[in-house]
């Protein structure tokens, strides 16, 4: 199949660096965004040094002057983005804490990261896939978004917000082409896994490898899902 454009957030560690090197493997070129310039540059290397086409953009997610930058100097890079994967996210303050305990603030940030930010990125994004008539949009949610567990109140809710975006969004572009889909990727052996539950057995976790390759499957056949809908990876088979 033809490679496409693909921006991640969250690209240097866990499931975007899994996922940005799985795509680039296939033929498909990235740009890659996180906060911290140097685990980014050691994965763009780790991908050029297989023959992939990769690059690194260092954004803050939260920074609402981050957005459209960010947006050009992808596009400037790889050409126009094809396919938007909002996989950055923050936990919020760990230990993980109950509602009781959580300040406004904390909560605000969860979301101007998690939520917020993504909201922008698409904005700038998706006018261009709606002009030419195609495109994916997909956010990276969690079971947290459906089930309330104590303690992950202010992620909980960022994700089940995420969720509804991602719906809404997919109602407002079906008519231009655009899909939109939220992705549950199940739990990983990821740094946020252990930064949320560090007495957890990792042994027991995927490696993002193998969701990664499930969702690569999503990305080059999204027309298997409805647009709106929310995928579960670890129900995806080839
Ligand atoms: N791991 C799990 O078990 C699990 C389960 C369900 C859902 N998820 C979801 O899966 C996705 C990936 O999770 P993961 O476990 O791979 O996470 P991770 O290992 O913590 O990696 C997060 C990535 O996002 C970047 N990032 C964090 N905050 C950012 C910000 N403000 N701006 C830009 N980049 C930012 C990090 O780099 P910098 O720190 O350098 O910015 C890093 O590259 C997330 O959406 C998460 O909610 C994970």
């Amino acid at each position: 199949m033809e490679g496409k454009n693909v921006l991640i957030t969250g690209g240097s560690q866990g499931l975007g660096r899994a996922l940005g090197r799985s795509l680039a493997r296939r033929g498909h070129r990235v740009v890659l965004v996180a906060r911290g310039q140097e685990a980014l540059d050691r994965v763009v290397q780790e991908i050029r040094e297989e023959g992939g086409v990769a690059h690194g953009v260092v954004a803050d997610l939260g920074d609402q002057e981050a957005i459209y930058p960010l947006a050009g100097q992808a596009a400037a890079l790889i050409g126009p983005i094809e396919v938007l994967v909002h996989n950055a996210s923050t936990l919020g303050p760990t230990p993980l804490r109950l509602l009781m305990d959580t300040e406004c603030e904390d909560l605000l940030h969860t979301l101007e990261v998690n939520l917020v930010g993504p909201f922008r990125l698409t904005k700038a994004l998706a006018g261009h896939m709606a002009l030419v008539g195609r495109g994916l949009v997909l956010h990276v949610s969690s079971d947290a978004a459906i089930q309330a567990y104590p303690r992950w109140g202010a992620y909980g809710v960022s994700k089940a917000a995420l969720d509804h975006l991602s719906r809404t969004w997919a109602a407002e572009l079906a008519e231009a082409g655009v899909r939109v889909l939220a992705i549950d990727p199940g739990e990983m052996d990821t740094a946020m896994h252990q930064a949320a539950m560090p007495e957890a057995d990792r042994t027991q976790l995927p490696d993002p490898i193998q969701v990664a390759a499930r969702l690569v499957q999503v990305i080059e056949a999204p027309a298997r899902w409805p647009s709106g809908g929310r995928v579960v990876l670890s129900e995806v088979r080839s």
